[in-house]
């Protein structure tokens, strides 16, 4: 293997050489280098310039983005960037699939899109651009015959291209006579959102006149998903909200679009796979913080209203039942053990209103906050949460640490008759093991603002249909659970305040402030110690 001959035989399988000339083939198979390669062998660094296009033998070549850009890395440090922070693209395979083609068939060094490495061990030619440029230069036939199959190409592509940006009626990102043009998509517009946005949006273009920018949104009622990604076409930004799904392929789809911005129209963003967006050099910004106070005091609204059986006792009263019996009694929160897990923005205003009740107040965070100890509240283990509280708050991010918090085991180890609230996000509960506690009694109470599948149902009327998810519907017929479609947050003050960061925090992403660097940034560092967010190779 490694011969001329074989070159030849490969030649007449690839998908691009088979169709040059036997004597463009035959100067090809001059310049063709064989390498046989281990698993994990790197031929191209993301952002290195490319200088040799590959023939496949045997094998298969994965495409990683690293987003590392222009820092080369070599080695073992490169390998374990691409195992632990990479992002797949795509994978090359078959005989005689060829990657890095047409950017040699330049000199201008252009640098690659993706880092290509070795899944598996391999058989693989090279060719370097400067030999395929020689062979260009030595016979204006060659020349010809490689321009020939470049135009054909680039005119089906372009085809293609303008097909796709006619049925999304998208243009460019352009100029307007007064400057700068910043097109944002706003998905999963509930009426609150474009109402509201609409007047901000103008008020806010009017404010920033002297920036030389503007501005522009259009909004779809779509969630954002793998279909209606393809709406960004043609837009610089596009604005998503909690329950928008913005996975890596999500996101690899928006990149080549030409999306570079994630503006979140919300605090959490669990949604949103932020390495992928930092491999891909999209900038991903969050309103970190509205109004905590809407938060805290809604989640001492869902206490009062399961303990207090509010909502039993009204719908009671709307049937001129006014007969007072057990099943309408709660309890004084005064002396109780209640916990927060979770003492940040929301959980530590939660915790002063809950010493206000004169309760007993417990904690549980990765870190303790010293204006909380300060107040009466004592940190104690994750164990202890469950074995004293009477009440349990959970106002933790949703992270793969906390992912069920509340599960069969921690419910297993709570005192009888324990009350849950969770306004923070569904997946810290593991709902079967949640209804099997509320079945048993070791649960009283739940109040829940949010549930580990709304994705499917919130911010819709479903009053119309059957819902298939029998645990929604468990929770819906079950008494002693009070369940809204998240709307903690929504109050006046904390609405306007999400507009104005997200018009913010497009401004400053306007402003030349991306990845890390925008002060709103949600994009963590990377396992390697890296943040950059490159745009350089998209
Ligand atoms: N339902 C709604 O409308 C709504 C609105 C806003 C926020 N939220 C949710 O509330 C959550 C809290 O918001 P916030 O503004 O207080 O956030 P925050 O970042 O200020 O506080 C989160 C706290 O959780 C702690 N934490 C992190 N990992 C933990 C772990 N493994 N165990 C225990 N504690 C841990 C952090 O140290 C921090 O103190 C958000 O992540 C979001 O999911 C919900």
């Amino acid at each position: 293997m490694g011969s001329k001959q074989d070159a030849l035989k490969l030649m007449e399988k690839s998908q691009i050489l088979e169709s040059f000339s036997q004597e463009l083939k035959n100067a090809f198979s001059e310049i063709m280098r064989f390498h046989q390669v281990e698993d994990g062998h790197i031929f191209v660094q993301e952002g290195a310039p490319i200088d040799n296009f590959l023939i496949i033998q045997e094998g298969v070549l994965g495409r990683y983005k690293t987003g590392l850009g222009e820092e080369h890395l070599s080695g073992d440090t490169l390998r374990e960037s691409v195992k632990t922070d990479a992002v797949w693209v795509d994978t090359v395979e078959g005989v005689g699939r060829v990657t890095g083609f047409f950017q040699n068939l330049t000199d201008d060094s252009s640098p690659a899109y993706a880092t290509i490495v070795a899944k598996g061990p391999g058989e693989v030619w090279s060719v370097k651009g400067t030999d395929m440029r020689e062979l260009v230069k030595s016979n204006g036939s060659f020349g010809l015959e490689l321009l020939g199959y470049a135009a054909q190409r680039l005119r089906v592509e372009s085809k293609i291209t303008r097909g796709l940006l006619k049925k999304f009626n998208a243009g460019s990102s352009a100029c307007t006579a007064n400057g700068k043009l910043l097109k944002v998509i706003c998905y999963d517009t509930s009426s609150w959102v474009s109402v509201g946005f609409r007047p901000a949006l103008e008020e806010f273009n009017k404010s920033i006149k002297d920036e030389e920018l503007e501005i522009r949104m259009d909004f779809t009622e779509e969630r954002l998903s793998a279909q209606s990604a393809a709406y960004a076409t043609g837009y610089d930004a596009i604005c998503t909200f909690v329950n928008d799904t913005a996975s890596a392929d999500i996101i690899q789809t928006l990149s080549l679009l030409g999306v570079k911005m994630i503006a979140q129209r919300a605090a959490g963003f669990d949604r949103i796979d932020t390495n992928a967006a930092r491999a891909f050099g999209i900038t991903v910004a969050r309103v970190p913080e509205y109004s905590p106070y809407a938060v805290a005091e809604f989640g001492i609204s869902l206490l009062m209203a399961v303990n207090r059986k509010i909502t039993r006792a009204s719908n009671r009263v709307k049937m001129s039942n006014f007969a007072l019996d057990e099943g309408l009694m709660g309890m004084d929160i005064h002396g109780k053990t209640i916990s927060v897990m979770g003492t940040g923005k929301i959980g530590c205003i939660l915790c002063n209103i809950i010493l206000g009740f004169g309760a007993k107040l417990l904690c549980y965070d990765v870190f303790e906050n010293e204006a909380v100890k300060a107040a009466g509240g004592v940190y104690v283990s994750k164990d202890e949460v469950f074995e004293k509280s009477d009440i349990i708050f959970l106002m933790m991010p949703l992270l793969p640490t906390t992912k069920y918090t509340i599960n069969e085991e921690t419910i297993s180890k709570c005192k009888h008759g324990v009350i849950i609230i969770n306004t923070s996000r569904g997946g810290l509960i593991d709902t079967k093991a949640l209804l099997q506690g509320l079945q048993s009694g070791i649960i009283s109470g739940v109040g829940m603002d949010v549930y580990e599948n709304e994705e499917d149902y919130f911010f819709q009327d479903w009053s119309a249909r059957n819902i298939p998810d029998p645990d929604l519907v468990a929770l819906l017929g079950n008494h002693k659970v009070v369940l809204t479609a998240h709307q903690s947050f929504f109050t006046k003050e904390a609405v306007d305040k999400i507009i104005l960061t997200t018009l913010e925090n497009l401004r400053d992403f306007a402003a030349g402030k991306t990845g890390l660097d925008h002060p709103n940034n949600c994009i963590p560092i990377t396992k390697q110690g890296r943040s950059k967010v490159c745009n350089k190779t998209l």
